[in-house]
């Protein structure tokens, strides 16, 4: 057993879609370099800290799985225990099964964000672009994708679709601070106005309420580094309104490279004008967790264990989809679940989704 018969193209497989020239993570193109890392690399392993795969096993297949088998994992630490074997240089299999791109037929340049930096002040920072959606019929979106400006940088994206008469209103956020985005963390409403000052300011010089601001958008999609691009469910795609407004929500990490700044992110989408199943992305909170800091509603013992729930009813969610995709709402006599994603970070340890009827 040694590197380049065995280890090498499991890394090529499996680490170089992250650990590359202008991707999230420093470079193990060259495989000399990455076995100049052997001894961390099996550390990052064993742990299972990587490849960062959080889901557990014997459940799913899923698309584009990165994880180790277990075979796998035990290949590396033969390997480690081994000294480290090297072999002899070999063809790389790196090109044999890259994935083809994500091509889409509407692209959407996050105005605003060329040569943005960061705040530097903290490693996070979350910024918001707007942009006016091009098309002006009716559309689905049945796919998406990004190019972040730097990847580097860029830990996620979010993306918001406003009214389209919201546009104005959304670009005024923007010229309030300086012309490149506006700091928004909860949603795509600007952070500013929860200050008590900005937000009578705001209310006496609009028409729109917060409510219509709140109301009139949705989560369209999001992107995250690893996701290339992606398709939604076949069939399946999410209304957008001719010139809908579309806030992205970029979060911006700047803790691994500092001062660094967005090239210029840009987002794909692939559209069709009818599809068969009007879909949603329907994101679900408890409203005391996002405050979770102050109220200890997640607070888990040291060393100890503590499990939380949040229960919610799909009723009106056809009537929410019948809306959006303008159609009737005897069309949605079933609802089907494509996915359920529970957003926990590293702070759950399991999450379990049922549905009761
Ligand atoms: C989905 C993206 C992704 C994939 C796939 C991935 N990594 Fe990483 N890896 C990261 C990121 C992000 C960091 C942190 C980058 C930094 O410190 O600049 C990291 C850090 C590391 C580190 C140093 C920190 C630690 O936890 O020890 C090692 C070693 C490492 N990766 C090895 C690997 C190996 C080996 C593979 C494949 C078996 C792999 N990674 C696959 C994203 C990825």
């Amino acid at each position: 057993m040694n590197y380049y018969r065995d280890i090498r193209p499991i890394i090529e497989a499996k680490c170089l879609a992250c650990h590359a020239q202008g991707s999230v993570a420093f470079s193990y193109e060259d495989p000399e370099r990455a076995y100049d890392f052997r001894a961390a690399i099996v550390g990052a392993v064993a742990a299972r800290r990587m490849p960062p795969w959080m889901a557990e096993p014997g459940h799913q297949r899923y698309l584009n799985d990165y994880s180790l088998s277990d075979a796998q994992l035990a290949l590396f630490e033969r390997w480690g225990a081994a000294g480290y074997p090297k072999g002899r240089p070999r063809q790389s299999t790196r090109n044999a099964k890259a994935p083809a791109g994500f091509v889409g037929d509407v692209t959407v340049a996050l105005a605003g964000s060329r040569d943005f930096l960061p705040d530097q002040t903290h490693p996070d920072d979350y910024r918001c672009f707007v942009t006016r959606w091009p098309l002006d019929h009716p559309a689905y979106v049945t796919g998406i994708g990004a190019t972040p400006g730097n990847a580097r940088i860029s830990h996620h994206a979010i993306i918001y679709i406003g009214e389209p008469s919201h546009l104005p209103v959304y670009q005024e956020f923007v010229a309030a601070e300086g012309g490149q985005g506006y700091r928004c963390f909860g949603g795509p409403v600007a952070d500013r106005l929860a200050e008590p000052g900005q937000r009578e300011a705001f209310v006496a010089s609009h028409k729109e309420s917060f409510e219509e601001l709140a109301n009139g958008q949705y989560w369209l999609a999001h992107w995250a580094p690893g996701m290339e691009g992606y398709d939604l469910p076949p069939g399946t795609g999410i209304p957008v309104k001719p010139g809908a407004t579309v806030v992205v929500q970029m979060h911006y990490f700047s803790g691994f490279a500092p001062n660094e700044r967005d090239a210029g992110s840009v987002l794909h989408f692939k559209t069709a004008e009818q599809v068969a199943k009007p879909a949603m992305n329907w994101p679900l909170s408890r409203s005391e967790w996002l405050q979770g800091k102050s109220n200890g509603s997640l607070v888990v013992p040291a060393k100890g264990k503590s499990s939380v729930s949040f229960a919610a009813s799909l009723l009106g969610l056809d009537q929410y989809i019948a809306v959006a995709s303008g159609r009737p709402l005897a069309d949605f006599d079933r609802i089907e679940i494509h996915s359920v994603n529970v957003h926990m970070h590293l702070i759950g340890a399991a999450g379990r989704a049922s549905a009761a009827r």
